[in-house]
Order: C-alpha cells, then sequence, then structure tokens
C-alpha cells in the first residue's frame, strides 16, 4: 500500500462504491472502530446482519461472526479482513467430535454459544450469546435436559444464573481464562471505589469478584449508567476504546494476566488491520462461503436464537 494513501477516507469511499456496511466488534483495534458503521456484541452484531440492506457485509471481528452474517445473508457478498481469524472455542469444538459428543445425550436440547463454526451450529437446536443465554435457557421446559457448548465458564454462569444443571462441552477462551484472580484482587486493593466488570467467559475464580456481569455491550451500557467513577474491566481490552470515549471523565483500569503479556489481546481478533480492511475492500476478497445444506441447518437454530432473544 502507498504510505500516502488516506486509509480513512479511502474505506469511505469504498463503502459507498461497494455499497458495503462496515460491522465490527469492540474488541477490534480502535481505528477500525472509528471506521464501522456499527460496531456492538455478537448479538447486536447478528442483529444488524440480518437487518442491513446493504450489499457487501465487510466485517470486523472473527470468522464465526463473518460466518453467522453469510447464514443469515446468503445473496450478500461478507468480506473478513483475514480468514484466518479464528476463535479459540470455536477452533477447540470440531464438529465431528461434537456430534460424537452428543451421542453419548440423547434426548437432550443442545444449545450453542455463538462462538462455534457453522457445522457445530447446523447441530445445535437454539444459539445464543453472552447477551441472552440465561434468559434463553430460563425459556426451556424445566424437565428438558440440555447440552451447552462450547464455552464452559460461560455454560458455569448460565447454571448458576438459571438454576439449571447443564451438560458442559469443556471449551474455554483463551484470553478470558488468563486474567488473574490474584492480580485482580491485589488491584481491587489499589482501587477500593472501583467497580468490577466482567465477562461471563471468564473463569469462575475470576467472576465471583465480580460486581456486573455481562456482554460487551451490557459492560459498556453498565458502565454508563454507574454513579461509579471507576471501573476494573475484566475483558479484551478492546472495549476500553468505546468506555472511554462514551464516558471520558470515569476511570476505565484494564484487568491483568497472570503472565506479564499482552494476554488481555485476542490474537484472533488482532489478526485485523486498517490496512487489511482497506485491502479486502479494494480486492473484494477473502470472503466467506458456505455451502447451502450447512447454511440452511445452521440458519434455524440462529432465527431461534433471533426469536428468543429479550
Ligand atoms: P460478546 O461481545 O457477545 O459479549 O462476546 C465476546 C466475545 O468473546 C466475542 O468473541
Ligand atoms: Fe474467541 Fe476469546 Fe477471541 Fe472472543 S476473545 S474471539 S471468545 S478467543
Amino acid at each position: 500500500i502507498d504510505p500516502r494513501l488516506d486509509l480513512f477516507a479511502e474505506i469511505e469511499r469504498l463503502k459507498r462504491e461497494l455499497n458495503a456496511v462496515i460491522l465490527a466488534h469492540y474488541y477490534q483495534d480502535p481505528d477500525i472502530q472509528d471506521v464501522a458503521d456499527y460496531i456492538g456484541d455478537s448479538l447486536g452484531l447478528s442483529r444488524q446482519a440480518a437487518a442491513t440492506d446493504a450489499r457487501v457485509i465487510v466485517f470486523a471481528g472473527v470468522h464465526f461472526m463473518a460466518e453467522t452474517a453469510k447464514i443469515l445473508n446468503p445473496t450478500k457478498q461478507v468480506l473478513l479482513p483475514d480468514l484466518a481469524a479464528g476463535c479459540s472455542l470455536s477452533d477447540n469444538c470440531p464438529s465431528d467430535r461434537f456430534a460424537e459428543f452428543l451421542r453419548a445425550y440423547p434426548g437432550h436440547i443442545v444449545i450453542s454459544y455463538i462462538n462455534c463454526s457453522a457445522a457445530v451450529k447446523a447441530l445445535s437446536d437454539i444459539i445464543c450469546t453472552s447477551a441472552n443465554a440465561v434468559a434463553i435457557v430460563n425459556q426451556i421446559p424445566k424437565d428438558q435436559p440440555i447440552v451447552f457448548a462450547p464455552d464452559r465458564n460461560l455454560g458455569r454462569y448460565v447454571m448458576a444464573q438459571s438454576g439449571r444443571e447443564m451438560v458442559l462441552w469443556p471449551g474455554t477462551c483463551i484470553v478470558h481464562e488468563t486474567f488473574s484472580e490474584r492480580k485482580l484482587i491485589a488491584l481491587k486493593v489499589r482501587h477500593p471505589d472501583a467497580e468490577v466488570i466482567a465477562h461471563p467467559e471468564c473463569e469462575p475464580a475470576v467472576l465471583r469478584h465480580a460486581d456486573f456481569v455481562g456482554s460487551t455491550t451490557a459492560l459498556l451500557k453498565y458502565a454508563g449508567t454507574s454513579d461509579r467513577r471507576a471501573f476494573i474491566v475484566v475483558t479484551e481490552a478492546g472495549i476500553l476504546h468505546q468506555m472511554q470515549k462514551a464516558h471520558p471523565d470515569k476511570l476505565f483500569i484494564p484487568a491483568p494476566p497472570e503472565a506479564d503479556c499482552a494476554c488481555n489481546e485476542c490474537p484472533f481478533m488482532r489478526l485485523n488491520t486498517l490496512e487489511k480492511l482497506y485491502l479486502c475492500m479494494r480486492d473484494r476478497t477473502p470472503e466467506v462461503t458456505l455451502d447451502e445444506a450447512t447454511r440452511l441447518r445452521a440458519l434455524t437454530p440462529i432465527e431461534r436464537m433471533l426469536a428468543m432473544s429479550p
């Protein structure tokens, strides 16, 4: 790329030329968030993808998110800046192993977190996100056994909130599992007035210190409604950009991972860069594609989620 190119202006131009909408997750680089038409959590992004009348969806997020947009929009082109932007939850729940796992639980309803492949969605009855998981499980009749996959931490959190037992697939998010309870307690001592706000993908030992637990959108909203001035934020650090932008008068402290590393940044989300976003729009590739049989089977549980979501 010519270093003199104004990428922000070029992306705006391409957006008009392609009749494209840019959907971005909160864990994207701040630059990407700033060129997006919509920034949201997985539920908000799915709803936007279902509603858009743009011809091209440029998805600044990870593969399962772009794939969900494609499942909802088979005739639209869905571009993803880097096709390698995966997710540890999705990658560690391959559909063949999941199908085998499910054979041990006949008669169970299968609720899968949206962080999974289209092939796993196709094996599921209902999809959920961190924003609606508790509400969806609460709508399932009490005597109906449930398999919940692939995030065991979200699963445990939902079990605690709903009082339901569920069979859990043993997956975790490599970002949220690195937050350290020990360091979090030390940080709380230094900031006794700060509220701890955390994503439900965190380990139970971390979540038990949280004053509020929710999806990325819920955490952002909570930071606005709470009258506290300081927050320890236990999720991927990209969300701090919108928190700081919306509430410049408040203090947002990223929670520390156990090791001294940038582990509170998702290595998959961060594969997308402003340059790659520009290039994928200029070249109209890489594109997310799906075989129609899988798409149709994955669509039903997503549609159920959208209908059951508060
Ligand atoms: P939400 O933005 O839906 O809370 O999900 C977080 C996440 O890990 C996305 O990969
Ligand atoms: Fe997956 Fe975790 Fe990255 Fe979200 S933060 S995309 S759950 S690896």
